[in-house]
């Protein structure tokens, strides 16, 4: 495991605090406070802690959708001022537009940011051809011409990631992606984006509710406390790569899961004063 490096960060937050309008400002009531995280660039990250704790506000604030009321953000070296062109989000419910093919729901991004979008009309065979291989790669070849109301909801989810990263973001952003899903296709949903990140190095931030999922595909968890929301644990996932599912039933993940859940639970009890 990597913990130092010479480079600088690539999803640097200092301090960051934030309350959503003057009035919970001046209230001194934040959604998320003096949040200090430091990743590398290519890292895997989860972030885990319990509803409403301020996961989603994290969110905003690594894509630039909301800035923060104090503190600082650099992703890849630069500040932050706005909503971000390098990364790509997906969501809990999936967000396909009914009236448009598989392939062409994944092709939206590229319709609607630059540099692609002014470039969309002259490359449009290349990047439906890029929209196919990636739809491949996930398990849906064969279902590109199909309108999302014919897929499965797992189906849907693939199309969502896809459609995230088609224009080949370096940051994926993925807030509980998996969690409509049943078990079976939760875990094969695992496997795709293991695959996918380690063959595209793209970094990922991940939220979700499933620790079991946090500690199979993170390099590093996070465990977010009560509102306002901070971050409480650091825990390095040290297991080697690739990961196979057979992982999941051994002691040494069980017992990391374990060590994360006594940590949620302590939180639960005493609502979120627990140092390390
Ligand atoms: N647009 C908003 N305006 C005002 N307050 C908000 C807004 N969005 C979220 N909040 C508040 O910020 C806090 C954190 O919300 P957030 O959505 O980040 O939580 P979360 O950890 O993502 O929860 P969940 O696990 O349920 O998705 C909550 O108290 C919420 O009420
Ligand atoms: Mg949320």
């Amino acid at each position: 495991m990597i913990t130092t490096t010479e480079d600088p960060p690539f999803v640097d937050f200092r301090d960051v605090w934030l309350a959503y309008n003057d009035e919970l400002r001046a209230a001194n009531q934040f959604a998320v406070e003096a949040i200090d995280l430091q990743v590398r660039r290519g890292e895997f990250i989860a972030i885990v802690g319990p509803s409403g704790c301020g996961k989603s506000t994290f969110m905003k604030l690594a894509t630039g959708l909301r800035m923060p009321s104090m503190g600082r953000i650099r992703i890849d070296g630069q500040p932050v001022t706005g909503p971000l062109k390098i990364s790509g989000m997906a969501f809990q419910a999936p967000s396909l537009l009914p009236w448009r093919s598989t392939v062409d729901n994944v092709l939206l991004p590229l319709e609607i940011v630059e540099p692609h979008r002014s470039q969309f009309k002259a490359r449009r065979k290349e990047y439906e051809a890029r929209a196919r291989a990636l739809l491949q790669k996930v398990g849906l070849g064969g279902y590109e011409d199909k309108y999302p109301w014919q897929l499965s909801g797992g189906m849907q989810q693939r199309a969502s990631i896809c459609r995230a990263l088609i224009h080949e973001p370096k940051m994926l952003l993925l807030d509980e992606p998996f969690g409509a899903l049943d078990a079976f296709t939760r875990e094969e949903l695992w496997c795709i984006l293991r695959d996918l990140q380690a063959e595209q190095r793209f970094n990922v931030i991940l939220v979700t509710h499933d620790l079991r999922e946090s500690v199979f595909l993170a390099d590093t968890v996070y465990v977010m406390s009560k509102s306002p929301g901070r971050f409480i644990v650091r825990r390095e996932i040290a297991l080697p790569r690739p990961r196979d599912l057979e992982l999941t039933y051994t002691k040494e993940f069980t017992d990391i899961v374990l060590e994360l859940r006594g940590h949620i639970g302590a939180l639960r009890k005493t609502g979120g004063e627990i140092t390390q």
